[in-house]
């Protein structure tokens, strides 16, 4: 099998290379002067080729540089029917929540079908219903206790910042086999204004990792960790698969006293934020479905 990449973190290419035993191969990728993209693949064989792409930003870029690859391997009549998306990109808005919405996870992944894509492979998706109710077989990687262990990090309990992550606190929780609780998260769909109540859980004195699928502004693990240290924990990580941060993200989770936010390379980080956040190559986990297959 031979695994192309072309919009991953630098990361995962070693990792599918050297640790997995991929052969790896990164299609010729140029712009015009229009700004639209182009895509050539020069693969002659007859192994089966497995697409790689993680649509972190510039989102959109990535999307159609996806197609553009499918839509290749499609032309040199090699196309497998087993997609990886380790960050999904647009899979939050995945109901209509106001009347008129568009749903986004619908608008962008249906059409992969059109290139013969059967199977899906995500690392936490938000949802995996959307997945299956457009008829794709897919698989869910939920690493959260794999980074856990990766960092040798101890916890007394896991907690979900609202009831939709709380199927990831369970998977942790069990494996860990400590303690799990989800809190109450409310968010004002027209402001975007975020509150989360600690539903007066026993954490006194407790080292607690809060688990989510996504970090962006970071407002809803702020408000989780001021809830949870209100409620009396003693300690607080964050434990979150895709980290689409910046500076400003970073400083929100500061403020809110969090001792380290733990994530995995599922998204280039392009700033060095040292050692207070701490990247986790999960790429083995993907490759360990892979094989499986
Ligand atoms: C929401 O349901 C997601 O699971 C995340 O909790 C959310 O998208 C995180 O975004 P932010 O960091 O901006 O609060």
């Amino acid at each position: 099998m031979i695994v192309c990449l072309s919009g991953v973190p630098i990361s995962m290419v070693n990792s599918f290379n050297y640790s997995c035993g991929y052969s790896v191969y990164k299609p010729f990728r140029k712009i015009f002067p229009d700004g639209e993209q182009y895509i050539r693949i020069e693969l002659k064989t007859s192994d089966k080729v497995v697409v790689v792409q993680s649509l972190y930003p510039e989102q959109d870029k990535k999307i159609v540089e996806l197609y553009l690859t499918l839509e290749a391997l499609q032309g040199l009549g090699n196309i497998g029917n087993t997609v990886v998306i380790p960050y999904a990109a647009y899979a939050r808005q995945d109901k209509r929540f106001l009347l008129g919405e568009c749903v986004s996870i619908k608008a962008l992944y249906q059409s992969l079908k059109l290139f013969g894509v059967e199977k899906i492979i995500t690392v936490d998706v938000h949802s995996s219903k959307p997945f299956k109710d457009m008829g794709y077989i897919h698989i869910d990687i939920i690493p959260h206790s794999y980074m856990i262990n990766a960092t040798g990090l101890k916890i007394d309990m896991v907690l979900a910042p609202d009831k939709g992550a709380f199927h990831r606190a369970i998977d942790v929780a069990r494996k860990l086999n400590v303690e799990y609780d989800y809190l109450d998260k409310y968010r004002d769909r027209i402001t975007g204004e975020i509150s989360i109540d600690n539903k007066s859980l026993d954490v006194k004195n407790k080292t607690i990792a809060i688990v989510d699928d996504i970090i962006s502004t970071g407002g809803t693990l702020a408000k989780a960790a001021e809830a949870v240290y209100r409620a009396g924990a003693n300690k607080i990580y964050a434990v979150v698969t895709h980290s689409l941060i910046s500076r400003e993200t970073i400083n929100n989770l500061f403020k809110a006293n969090i001792e380290n936010l733990i994530t995995a390379n599922t998204i280039d980080l392009n700033i060095d934020f040292s050692n207070w956040v701490k990247v986790v190559d999960i790429t083995p986990m993907i490759c360990e479905v892979l094989k499986s297959d």
